[in-house]
C-alpha cells in the first residue's frame, strides 16, 4: 500500500516536527491545528525552523520551499479525508485522543490507516473506540522529528500484518529506522527513559546533587548526549508528568510516580524549552540551572 497524502492532527512541537519530515520526503501533508489560534503562527514556526537550515547551510531555499509548498495547513479534520494515513499528534490524554479517533473514522476512507504518535498510552485503548480495528498502529516519532532516527511502530492487539507492513515501509521512506513494538505502555524507549528522569528529580531533592552537576555527571560519566533536566526540558515537562503517570497506573511501583519537585513545576507553567523555562532557565543566555530549584547544599 502506497502513502501518498499524510493527514496530521495537532501542530505542536511534535506534530510540526512530523510534518516537515514527511514534506521532506516528498509527500504532501494535511497538518490540522487542534485547538483555536492562527494557522499562520505554525506555518511561521515550519517556515522559521527551515529557514534557520538555510542560514546554516545545511539545506537550500529551493528546498525550502518545496517543502513549506507541501504543507497544507487548515483549521478543519474533515481536510485529511483524502489522506492515506493520518498521525494524531494532540496532546497526552486518553479522552481526547478516543474521541479523536472516533471523529477521525467518520472522515476518512476505510482503508486509510489510523496512527498515534502516543509516548505512553494505550494504543489499544484507542483502537477499541474503531469499527476498523486492524488499521489503528502506534507511529511513535522522536523529538526532535527531523534529527532522531527512531520510530517505533506500535502493533495493538488488533493491528493487521498489512498496516504494521505499510507503516514499516513508510518509515523508512521518511529516512527513519524503525522498530517494531507490541503495545506496552511507555514502549521501549520511554519506559526506560522516563524513570531515569524521575529519578534524576529525587536525586536533586535528596540533595545529591545540583541541576548542572547531575546533567554533567551523565553526560561525561555514561556518554549521554544530554542530561537528564536537559532531557526533560527539552520533551516538555508537561509530556514527562504525563508519561509518569501513565506508566505509574500499569506499573504501581514507586520508582515510576512523578516526583513533587515535576509536578510543581507543571502546576506553575514551568513546562521546560517551550515556556522558556523549566529545570533551566532559557530566557538567560547561556541557559542557567533554575534559582528556584536550588538546593540547600549548592
Ligand atoms: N515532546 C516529545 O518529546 C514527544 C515525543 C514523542 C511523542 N510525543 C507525543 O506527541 C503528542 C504531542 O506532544 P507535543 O510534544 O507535540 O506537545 P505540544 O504541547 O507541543 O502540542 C500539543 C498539541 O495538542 C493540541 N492540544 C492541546 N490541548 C488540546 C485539547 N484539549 N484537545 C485537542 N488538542 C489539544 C495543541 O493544539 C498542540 O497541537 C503527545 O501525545 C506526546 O506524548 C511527544
Amino acid at each position: 500500500m502506497e502513502i501518498k497524502k499524510v493527514g496530521i492532527i495537532g501542530t505542536g512541537t511534535m506534530g510540526l516536527g512530523v510534518a516537515q519530515v514527511i514534506a521532506t520526503a516528498g509527500i504532501d501533508v494535511v497538518a490540522v491545528k487542534a485547538t483555536p489560534g492562527s494557522l499562520d503562527r505554525a506555518r511561521n514556526t515550519l517556515v522559521t525552523g527551515l529557514a534557520k537550515l538555510v542560514e546554516r547551510g545545511k539545506m537550500d531555499e529551493g528546498t525550502k520551499n518545496s517543502i513549506v509548498d507541501r504543507v497544507t495547513f487548515s483549521a478543519s479534520e474533515q481536510d485529511v479525508a483524502p489522506c492515506d494515513l493520518v498521525i494524531e499528534s494532540v496532546i497526552e490524554d486518553i479522552t481526547t485522543k478516543k474521541a479523536l479517533f472516533q471523529r477521525l473514522e467518520q472522515i476518512v476512507a476505510k482503508e486509510c490507516i489510523l496512527a498515534t504518535n502516543t509516548s505512553t498510552l494505550s494504543v489499544t485503548e484507542m483502537m477499541a473506540v474503531c469499527t476498523e480495528r486492524v488499521r489503528v498502529a502506534g507511529l511513535h516519532f522522536f523529538n526532535p522529528v527531523p534529527v532522531m532516527r527512531l520510530i517505533e511502530v506500535i502493533h495493538a492487539f488488533e493491528t493487521s500484518s498489512k498496516t504494521v507492513t505499510a507503516l514499516m515501509e513508510f518509515s523508512r521512506k521518511v529516512g527513519k529506522d524503525p522498530v517494531l513494538v507490541q503495545d506496552t505502555t511507555g514502549f521501549i524507549v520511554n519506559r526506560l527513559l522516563t524513570p531515569y528522569m524521575l529519578e534524576a528529580v529525587r536525586l536533586l531533592e535528596h540533595g545529591t546533587g545540583t541541576i548542572d552537576a547531575i546533567d554533567h555527571a551523565l553526560m561525561t560519566g555514561a556518554s549521554m548526549p544530554m542530561g537528564p533536566f536537559s532531557l526533560a526540558d527539552y520533551i516538555g515537562l508537561d509530556v514527562v508528568l504525563a508519561m509518569s503517570n501513565n506508566i505509574y497506573q500499569d506499573v504501581r511501583q514507586q520508582y515510576c510516580s512523578a516526583p513533587h519537585t515535576l509536578i510543581r513545576l507543571v502546576q506553575l507553567g514551568y513546562l521546560g524549552r517551550k515556556t522558556n523555562k523549566g529545570f533551566y532557565d532559557y530566557s538567560k543566555k547561556p541557559a542557567i540551572p533554575n534559582p528556584q530549584l536550588r538546593h540547600p547544599v549548592a
